[in-house]
């Protein structure tokens, strides 16, 4: 992915600023992952075999097609397992080593933050965790951690023998793509078949409903307790130095919010992101920054006072 250079005098400014900063926000979006290799939602990528991938993010989708959906996001579980945190995620998470007073306000599923081992109790998972299963029916409350791939046997990814991972596959949905087709790589080669109710995942506790991903659907209210970390975060007498928005297209409330929010609290905004259109929803404000580029490599050159070099990991 090329990454324009980055103005060295923004980059001088923001580096001051980031110095004499003890309480700063970071809200996460896709954008952070994609050099992982994770598509985003909104624009190039937002298609999973010819669905959007909002669409599917419903509690009404789930309720009218339960195998649709479970083949989607044990899709995003395989992709995302098979992805590496990058040095983005590396860096933030030394920064919450190195500065007590960062918080990440995070709308990523993925695990990757996790992965790079970032500090729990600095990363509020707005919109929860692919790797969360819970009870769909509310007046359930199981829920557990899982990491199995896929998921249960009957979500096998369905490729026919080819890898969707592989290069082979890629290049397969990619020459669709060209030819203005909509084709993901999971699509290569099979359609995806309708599995029974009964060979989804169940709830163990109940034995009446299937589980669901642990993730928010569009519709639906975020984590109270994660709500709660964030409103006590932003409401603290010390106010907000800077936040720093990295990969999102900030349209997602009450996410894009804590952007406006934070700058009511005295911050700093700093938009990191490939397109320069994805502003935040109120506009710009004098002395904001924004670094075009790719996160994985603009992040850490941003936090290099802080966190010095961050090394690549394998
Ligand atoms: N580096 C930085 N930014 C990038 C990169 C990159 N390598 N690649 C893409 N982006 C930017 C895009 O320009 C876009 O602004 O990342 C953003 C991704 O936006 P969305 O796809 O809308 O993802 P996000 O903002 O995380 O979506 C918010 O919406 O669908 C729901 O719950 C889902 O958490 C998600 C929420």
């Amino acid at each position: 992915m090329a990454t324009p250079s980055i103005d060295k005098h923004a980059l001088d400014s923001f580096h001051a600023h980031l110095s004499q900063s003890k309480r700063v926000l970071a809200l996460l979006g896709a954008g952070l992952s994609a050099s992982s290799g994770l598509p985003t939602f909104r624009g190039a990528g937002g298609l999973w075999r010819s669905h959007d991938s909002i669409s599917l993010a419903t509690p009404e989708a789930f309720a009218a097609d339960p195998s649709l959906v479970w083949h989607f996001y044990n899709y995003r579980r395989h992709m995302a397992l098979q992805a590496q945190p990058n040095p983005a995620h590396y860096a933030l998470a030394e920064l919450a080593r190195k500065l007590p007073g960062f918080q990440c306000l995070s709308q990523n599923v993925d695990g990757l933050s996790q992965r790079a081992e970032h500090p729990p109790d600095q990363l509020q998972l707005l919109h929860g965790t692919l790797f969360e299963l819970k009870c769909a029916s509310r007046r359930c409350d199981y829920h557990e951690t899982n990491f199995t791939d896929p998921v249960v046997p009957a979500l096998a990814i369905p490729t026919g023998g080819v890898d969707p991972t592989s290069n082979e596959a890629r290049r397969e949905a990619a020459a669709a793509q060209d030819k203005g087709q909509d084709l993901d790589i999971s699509d290569v080669k099979v359609p995806i078949p309708s599995i029974s109710t009964k060979d989804l995942p169940q709830c163990p506790k109940c034995n009446a409903h299937l589980l669901r991903p642990g993730v928010v659907w569009f519709g639906e209210s975020l984590p109270a307790s994660v709500l709660k970390n964030v409103d006590d975060f932003i409401d603290a007498d010390a106010g907000i130095d800077l936040i720093i928005v990295i990969g999102t297209s900030a349209k997602v409330y009450p996410a894009a919010g804590y952007i406006d929010e934070a700058r009511e609290k005295g911050a700093r905004v700093c938009v990191v992101n490939m397109d320069t259109n994805d502003a935040p929803a109120s506009g710009w404000a004098e002395g904001d920054w924004l670094f075009q580029g790719d996160a994985a490599t603009v992040v850490p050159e941003l936090l290099k006072p802080v966190i010095g070099e961050i090394k690549a990991k394998v």
